[in-house]
């Protein structure tokens, strides 16, 4: 049986804290690190974007970054700096992708776009990416700087396909796939990749770290498009319901309609086209999801990929960062922020 599986049904519950206890001196590097940059003379700024951080957040890809280059024994300080900028990435995609979803909560705090406007998220998102690219320069390897652009590149795409996929009824399990690499697994998979290059191991151990990441970030993402059916704001810090309202097709959705008879596929069609967004009609759409399987289903997704991740790791020595890398991926498949 899988460590996963084994782990997922075991007694304790896996979490965050091996990982964060071994990066906190880190860690707190890169906090000052974030919280040094987000200034600016403009306060629109540092007021905006210290609303999001002072909410906290996971922390995860930042973390991943660290964890890695402990892995690797690496012994110098050009992580911090990029974790930062890993940490600012994510930060931006959030702003922006709370204005494209019409989101109103994150972190457990209301969101910039609805205390500051579009406008200002929008704006403050684009100081966020800029800060980021800084940092990278500021490190000077055009091979990491190669990495996180692309990353960055591959985030938008991510995001735009998804954007024209709403509402696509239609839509099948393969792009849906091709979407979540790209918006959420391509940083997870760069966050780690980046450790490599600075600790500078051979090519093979580069693609390890990115397949462990790519792999978590896959699973990860699974588990949030779950969480928006089966959790609620209180435990997540973000509205429950999200993705229904605004017809994005995830996977608890096309396995639900793909599994349902004539009444159910009519259901999602309405409901996915937006002519379904009363609270009842969200509440129908989670008997749905339960009822068919399809949030155990994606959940069971979830765990195959993060199996992929832990193996990845297989070629490294054993120990305390291994070990902390592995249980952060069983957190990310069992889950409920
Ligand atoms: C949210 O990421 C965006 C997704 C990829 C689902 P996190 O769940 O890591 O957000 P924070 O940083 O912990 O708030
Ligand atoms: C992740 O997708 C967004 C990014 C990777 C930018 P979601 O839209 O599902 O993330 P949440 O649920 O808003 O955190
Ligand atoms: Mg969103
Ligand atoms: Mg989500």
């Amino acid at each position: 049986m899988s460590a996963t599986v084994h782990r997922l049904g075991g007694k304790h519950a896996p979490s965050l804290d091996p990982m964060m206890a071994l990066v906190a001196p880190d860690m707190n590097l890169v906090n000052t690190i974030i919280l040094d940059r987000m200034q600016s003379d403009i306060p629109l700024i540092p007021e905006l974007a210290g609303h999001l951080i002072a909410g906290g957040g996971k922390r995860m890809r930042p973390m991943l970054t660290l964890a890695s280059a402990k892995l690797l024994g690496y012994a110098g300080n050009r992580h911090h700096r990029l974790a930062a900028a890993v940490e600012f990435l994510h930060t931006a995609t959030l702003l922006h992708d709370d204005v494209v979803d019409s989101s109103d909560l994150r972190r457990g705090r209301r969101t910039a776009n609805i205390i500051w406007g579009n406008p200002a998220s929008v704006l403050v998102g684009d100081f966020l990416f800029s800060r980021s690219f800084e940092l990278m320069v500021e490190d000077g390897s055009v091979k990491v700087l190669k990495i996180l652009a692309n990353a960055s590149a591959v985030i938008a795409e991510g995001e735009v396909n998804q954007l024209t996929a709403v509402r696509r009824i239609d839509l099948g399990e393969e792009r849906y796939l091709d979407i979540i690499d790209a918006k959420t697994a391509s940083l997870f998979a760069a966050a780690c990749r980046i450790a490599a290059v600075v600790a500078e191991r051979p090519e093979a151990e580069e693609v390890a770290l990115d397949a462990y990441g790519r792999n978590l970030g896959i699973a990860f993402q699974l588990v949030d498009d779950a969480l928006d059916y089966v959790s609620d704001a209180g435990t997540m810090g973000k509205e429950a319901g999200d993705d229904f309202r605004e017809g994005k097709m995830t996977l608890p959705v096309i396995l639900a309609r793909s599994r349902g008879d004539a009444d159910a596929r009519a259901f999602w069609k309405d409901a996915m086209e937006g002519r379904r967004n009363q609270d009842s009609d969200l509440a129908e759409a989670i008997d749905r999801v339960r009822a068919t399987r399809a949030v155990d289903d994606t959940l069971a997704r979830a765990r195959h990929y993060g199996q992929r991740a832990i193996d990845a790791l297989g070629m490294f020595t054993d120990g305390a960062a291994r070990q902390a890398m592995v249980e952060a991926v069983e957190f990310a498949v069992a889950r409920a922020y």
